[in-house]
């Protein structure tokens, strides 16, 4: 079993080196994680319409346009820059380093909507580029997941099959997606939540990524 990491809101804490960054600018730090909420929306939402409409741009420019959407009229341009280059030095979720030491020796990848570059510097600050097999963008496949293609750019790269593959997202429509596309898919909820109706629920669910190594050997045992 290949086990498929997604990475910002998964592994690497967004929200939380997004609003870091904006009070570094000098913002309150309700603001900052208001307006990080708002970027993060915008920025998905930009991904969408990329992939929907095949205008695609890589990533770090989609972030870039993001922040300077919501940020208009608050903070100047070399300030843009500096907050969407932080996605480049994300922290790690607290419950991801027991998480990678539970799954040792099993075969770990990451599929990202970032780009090569910005998830190799935000890894590389945690020490953790080479806990992963591959480290996959869909920026070749130019488009964005939850596109079937973004998923299907995972498979040829890592040589696997789709039912060999435990995806785990803890963006609630990367996890359904994976699933409808055909991985066994794990939606980690850290947060409470009702989730929405997607076509296809992720058939698996854990509260904490220090949940998934035993989560792993029951589904290596069943
Ligand atoms: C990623 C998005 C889902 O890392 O945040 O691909």
């Amino acid at each position: 079993m290949l086990i498929l990491f997604d990475a910002y809101g998964t592994l690497l804490d967004w929200h939380r080196g997004m609003t870091e960054a904006l009070e570094e600018e000098g913002l309150a730090r309700g603001d900052a994680a208001r307006l990080a909420s708002e970027i993060r929306d915008v920025q998905i939402r930009l991904a969408w319409h990329a992939a929907l409409t095949e205008t695609y741009r890589d990533f770090d420019r989609l972030t870039r346009e993001a922040v300077a959407h919501v940020l208009a009229g608050q903070l100047g341009e070399e300030a843009v820059e500096r907050v969407a280059r932080a996605q480049d030095r994300l922290p790690l979720f607290p419950d991801v380093t027991e998480s990678l030491d539970g799954l040792r020796g099993a075969r770990l990848a990451l599929l990202s909507n970032g780009t090569l570059r910005s998830l190799q510097a935000a890894l590389s600050r945690h020490g953790l580029l080479f806990t992963f097999d591959h480290v996959v963008s869909v920026d070749p496949a130019r488009t964005y997941k939850p596109a079937r293609r973004a998923y299907q750019h995972a498979l040829q790269v890592l040589k696997v099959e789709k039912r060999d593959v435990l995806y785990v997202s803890g963006n609630d429509w990367d996890a359904a997606a994976a699933e409808h596309f055909g991985f066994r898919a794990c939606h980690l909820r850290r947060s409470e939540g009702h989730p929405f109706p997607y076509v296809r629920a992720p058939r698996l669910a854990v509260r904490s990524a220090a949940d998934l190594p035993a989560l792993v050997s029951s589904l290596q045992t069943s």
